[in-house]
């Protein structure tokens, strides 16, 4: 069995944050996504795994995962010259998955559990195509299944207008190489790209098996900023444990599950998990509330800060209080001097503030 990873695409959804860098690589809990993603691929016990990749954002990503040997992997890259779509994906990967079984992952997705459960059932049950499907609020922005009364999959739908069903397609799909001959059948999309969901239903009308199973634990698309937040504050609650390492004086309160990196220098604050906060990060006459994660480097003084992601190398001076936010690398939010009523902003392209 091998394992196929799609870290390519454009990552227009998360903007402005993935003008600078890769969807994939954008952290949750101060950890990349990719890494949730190897880290299942390891615990499933696949070795042997394929990195598709973008030709804009492939340097960050080989930066990340190297040679895979920290997950005991043996990574091929393949690169995918224009985002043309999962399915295409699939076929560039061709040469590396031969006719081997495998396991497709989206870089941008987040399981609750892992998919060792999953590949064992594959094995044992023999179908073509394993897919997991999961109730959603909004199923028009994702691959939808339509169920018949005994559940099983009659129908697959690409982002429809009019959902047959709330249930989505997430993003790990298990494939006997069957596939290969249904994508060599289907055509582009109204988006112009080659959908694996269209393949999957090539693969139905081909008289192929495919499974659907109801996912029980949570998953997250973490292709929007609620969406990411939501993902932020579900891992923090699940995989917190407190570690707390650095240089904290006796003014500074940390309660609960509050992970601090090495380095790190924390002055007359409070700090209230689940919260992690990075290596290097300097935090004076502050309170960190839950669900917050501080990327390497960050310094925050004078502030009152909740349910929020900041990432590397950003700094947060004297706002009284942030939450449900996003704060970008090297961002600079602070308070204004003697105007307190007036806002002086600099704002990237694509940023958005809600004052
Ligand atoms: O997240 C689950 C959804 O993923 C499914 O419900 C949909 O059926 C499926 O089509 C897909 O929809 P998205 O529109 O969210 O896919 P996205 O374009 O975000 O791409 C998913 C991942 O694959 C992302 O990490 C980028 C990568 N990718 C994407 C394309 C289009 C590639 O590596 N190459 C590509 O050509």
């Amino acid at each position: 069995m091998k394992g196929l990873v799609l870290s390519g695409g454009r990552g227009t959804r998360l903007r402005p944050l993935t003008h600078t860098m890769a969807k994939q690589l954008v952290p949750v809990a101060n950890q990349p996504i990719l890494g949730y993603v190897m880290r299942h691929l390891a615990d499933a016990g696949i070795v042997d795994v394929g990195v598709v990749v973008a030709p804009e954002t492939q340097q960050e990503v080989r930066q990340y995962l190297g040679d895979g040997g920290r997950w005991g992997f043996h990574i091929t890259y393949i690169v995918q010259e224009r985002p043309l779509g999962l399915a295409h994906a699939v076929k560039i990967a061709r040469p590396f998955l031969g006719d081997s079984p495998f396991v497709m992952y989206l870089g941008d997705n987040l399981l609750g559990s892992g998919i060792a459960r999953a590949i064992e059932d594959f094995r044992s049950d023999g179908p073509d195509t394993l897919i997991f499907l999961k109730k959603v609020a909004d199923p028009t922005a994702f691959g939808v299944a339509e169920l018949d009364a005994e559940g099983q999959i009659i129908r697959l739908v690409e982002k429809p207008k009019d959902p047959p069903s709330d249930l989505a397609l997430v993003g790990v799909y298990l494939f006997n190489p069957i596939i290969h001959e249904a994508i060599s059948r289907i055509k582009p999309s109204w988006r112009g790209e080659l959908e694996i969901t269209d393949a999957i239903q090539c693969l139905i009308d081909m008289d192929a098996m495919v499974k659907g199973e109801i996912l029980d634990d949570w998953w997250l698309d973490t292709g929007k900023k609620d969406d990411f937040l939501a993902a932020n504050m579900t891992v923090l609650d699940e995989y917190t444990i407190r570690d707390v390492r650095g240089d904290i004086d006796e003014a500074t309160t940390v309660e609960g599950r509050v992970a601090i990196g090495e380095g790190s220098v924390i002055r007359e604050s409070i700090i209230r998990g689940p919260v992690v906060i990075g290596p290097g990060v300097e935090i004076a006459d502050s309170f960190i509330g839950p669900f917050t994660s501080i990327g390497m480097g960050s310094r925050i003084s004078g502030s009152v800060i909740e349910h929020t992601v900041i990432l590397e190398d950003a700094e947060v001076v004297g706002v009284q209080r942030l939450e449900d936010s996003l704060i970008g690398r090297h961002a600079v939010v602070r308070r204004g001097g003697r105007n307190m009523k007036a806002l002086r902003l600099m704002i990237g392209d694509h940023s958005q503030v809600e004052v």
